[in-house]
């Protein structure tokens, strides 16, 4: 039960000085100085440009410092801050705050814990292809007890950005592209940060994020507009952030992005109409990183007073380092622009979620000794061992040349099989390449017989003397995540060629991918018997992968995004519309004179090493919901988990409506030879939709059933709903 802190906040709030309370609304970061004479965004700008090397960069940020901002804090202008991830220097500011403030308000830390704090498990698009929300709770409450021990409050996640473009970079950092599994990975995080009590000192809060489609950027080009119908917005992008809030996630950031032409950073249908009085949210609105100043460039506000003034009245309560709130809103309150009101609102908001963390009783929640014996606890790693070995999706294997057997002499390809620091992926500021585990340190550490090679060198002398060839390909961590938007999603050049040459030597050569994002990969498809796609899988990823090859684990992870075929058929995803001329083999229907109509894999696909058939497909209709019966037998020789999918369709409706949309999912474990009867529950009110002039429509008539192991291999059948 949520306490009720309401008097104690009217109380601070009415003892506080104006500057005070626009203090408390400054989030800022450690900004680097004394390396260099520009700032660090133009340094930024200069390494990226070809200015300057990247040697020569980190030259200079080696001799940068870290301005902490004391003086501002010491006189009450900074009430929280974002990026500070150690004990020391949490504890070390917390104090100024605390100690040398008119008012000792206590600070809050925010840090982007997405996807383990140390403990680095794989990239939420891995994670949700495990299809498991047991495991995504366990792994969300490992990075809360690091996070914590480490002095953060706050991490800024679960973001789950509903992506259906894979040229996004930042796919890799949500449930993929369907809406029910970014609610269920979302609100299962929010559990696990938060855990039972928010006041614990080992809970943080949960910000989801970015409010709201920040997914459906044009083009799949990062902060690009989104210009959507409201019936899309609220039927496929906004139910992952309220089952989020439902959850009690006590903190939001808006996104970058416009949403029809109004950046969601001053956007007060989306923070107030949507956000706090349709879905009751009383938490506190974190902005992006410089985006309220960034309401400039977007067009929208003349200067960034203009932009201060849109967004506190709009609902944003913390600035997150741009400075126009503590820039602006002096002059705004006093010349009367802004009711003081509406920033005592967001006063509240910030002192709410500080008092609901406990940090007005333990304002020091961590010390070193407890940051030290914490992270990487043996059960952490356990956990992490678990996801990475469950995000993993068996993409091909012909001939069942994989599992391998015992005693198989190896040899090993690609700089990735060998690249510790490459593992993490995007957003896992805390990792350390030396936590991590690559692919050779697993064999070498398995006395497997293997031998290496980066860049192919000696690649006929290894193939010579080797069983199977792997060749670890895909992307490098920079290349997806936060302004890593691809054009063309295929494998490096180089990456093909090397597969080719392995090919070509005669001896069976298995693909391992560590990519973000869906890769169009027909060429690979075409010239290897077997593809394992590993994802950045975190601290764990030698020994996950490790394991599926040789069988130890049997690879269970289906897709949570669609693999398209070619980077044009972007954005591909499974939930489309059926159109008036569905792509076929006719001229004149939706199709591409050059790429195929259908994905290279598709969504909720994965392989095993067992084999899964579907019997005995019935539905019954309960009270509240519709109840679906199927029949799962595990004909193969291994024991293994199978999802199993039911997606439904509504053939006929008053706004055509997709031709599969995901409604249950469930995860069996089955022996050789056992059968299961899996029980899946679709509640009526999930089935409807939003009619031309934005009524809710519950739908009647008609309505199609297909359960599967993805969503193209199912079982069928219809029955008339009301
Ligand atoms: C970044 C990201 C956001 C992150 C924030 C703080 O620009 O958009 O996801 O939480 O800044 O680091």
């Amino acid at each position: 039960m949520k306490k009720d802190y309401e008097k104690q906040i009217q109380e601070l709030r009415k003892q506080m000085t104006l500057e005070e309370k626009i203090g408390q609304l400054q989030q800022c970061g450690p900004s680097l100085v004394g390396a260099f004479e520009v700032s660090f965004e133009e340094l930024l700008d200069m390494m990226f440009d070809g200015r300057i090397t990247k040697e020569e960069f980190e030259r200079l940020m080696g001799t940068a410092r870290q301005d902490f901002h004391e003086e501002d804090l010491r006189a009450g202008k900074v009430g929280s801050y974002n990026g500070i991830g150690d004990a020391a220097t949490a504890n070390r500011l917390q104090k100024i705050a605390v100690e040398e403030t008119r008012l000792g308000i206590p600070l809050l830390f925010g840090y982007d814990v997405i996807h383990g704090f140390r403990t680095v498990t794989p990239i939420p698009l891995a994670e949700s292809c495990a299809w498991d929300p047991t495991l995504w709770e366990k792994t969300a409450r490992v990075a809360a007890e690091e996070a914590t021990a480490a002095g953060v409050h706050m991490t800024f996640a679960p973001m789950v950005d509903v992506a259906k473009d894979a040229r996004w970079g930042r796919v890799s950092e949500g449930a993929g592209e369907d809406a029910l599994l970014n609610s269920m990975y979302g609100a299962a995080k929010v559990k696990g940060f938060q855990g039972e009590d928010l006041a614990k000192e080992d809970s943080m809060a949960a910000c989801v994020k970015h409010l709201a489609a920040y997914g459906a950027g044009e083009a799949g080009r990062d902060y690009n507009r989104v210009d959507l119908s409201l019936q899309r917005l609220w039927e496929e992008y906004l139910p992952p952030y309220k089952a989020c809030i439902d959850a009690g996630a006590r903190a939001v950031m808006p996104a970058f992005n416009d949403i029809n032409g109004v950046p969601c950073s001053v956007n007060a249908w989306l923070l107030r109409d949507v956000l706090r009085k349709k879905w009751g949210f009383d938490g506190l609105v974190v902005s992006d990183s410089n985006a309220i100043a960034e309401c400039v460039s977007h067009g929208i506000a003349q200067d960034k007073k203009d932009a201060a003034r849109q967004a506190v009245l709009a609902g944003m309560d913390l600035d997150m380092s741009s400075n126009s709130y503590s820039a602006h809103l002096k002059e705004l309150i006093e010349s009367g622009e802004i009711p003081e009101s509406i920033l005592d609102e967001a006063v509240e908001d910030v002192l709410r979620i500080k008092f609901e963390l406990g940090l007005f009783e333990h304002p020091y929640q961590t010390n070193e000794t407890r940051e030290q014996n914490t992270m990487l606890k043996l059960e952490y790693r356990a956990i992490a061992l678990e996801a990475a070995e469950k995000s993993i999706v068996l993409l091909k294997n012909e001939d069942h040349i994989l599992p391998l057997k015992p005693g198989t002499k190896l040899g090993v390809f690609g700089a990735l099989a060998a690249d510790r620091g490459q593992m993490t992926g995007a957003w896992a500021i805390g990792a350390r390449p030396e936590d991590c585990i690559s692919i050779v340190d697993a064999l070498k550490t398995n006395n497997v017989q293997y031998q290496y090679s980066a860049d192919g060198t000696d690649l006929s002398k290894i193939a010579a003397v080797s069983d199977v060839l792997i060749a670890a390909v895909g992307e490098m961590k920079e290349e997806s995540g936060e302004a890593a938007s691809r054009a063309d999603i295929t494998l490096k050049q180089e990456d093909m060629e090397l597969v080719r040459a392995l090919k070509a030597t005669g001896k069976p050569v298995v693909a391992v991918l560590f990519n973000g994002r869906p890769l169009a990969i027909p060429e690979l498809d075409r010239t290897v018997p077997a593809i394992v796609e590993a994802w950045h899988p975190g601290i764990y990823a030698g020994s996950a992968v490790m394991h599926v090859l040789f069988g130890i684990t049997n690879p269970s992870g289906k897709l949570t995004t669609t693999f398209p075929a070619a980077a044009g058929q972007c954005p591909m995803y499974y939930a489309h519309p059926n159109t008036g001329r569905p792509g076929g083999k006719s001229k004149f229907t939706s199709k591409y004179l050059d790429a195929p109509t259908e994905p290279l894999y598709p969504f909720g696909y994965g392989l095993s090493y067992t084999d899964y058939t579907y019997e005995d497909l019935e539905l019954e209709k309960g009270k509240d919901s519709l109840l679906v019966r199927v029949t799962v037998r595990n004909t193969g020789k291994k024991a293994g988990e199978e999802i199993t999918q039911c997606y439904v369709q509504m053939p006929c409706a008053k706004r055509v409506r997709p031709v599969r949309e995901l409604k249950a999912f469930a995860k069996t474990a089955l022996k050789p030879g056992e059968a299961r009867q899996v029980v899946l529950e679709i509640a009526y009110d999930s089935l409807g939709y939003y009619d031309w002039d934005m009524n809710w429509v519950s739908y009647e008539g008609k309505l199609n059933v297909f359960v599967g192991g993805n969503v193209r291999d199912t079982l069928e059948k219809e029955l008339l709903l009301r």
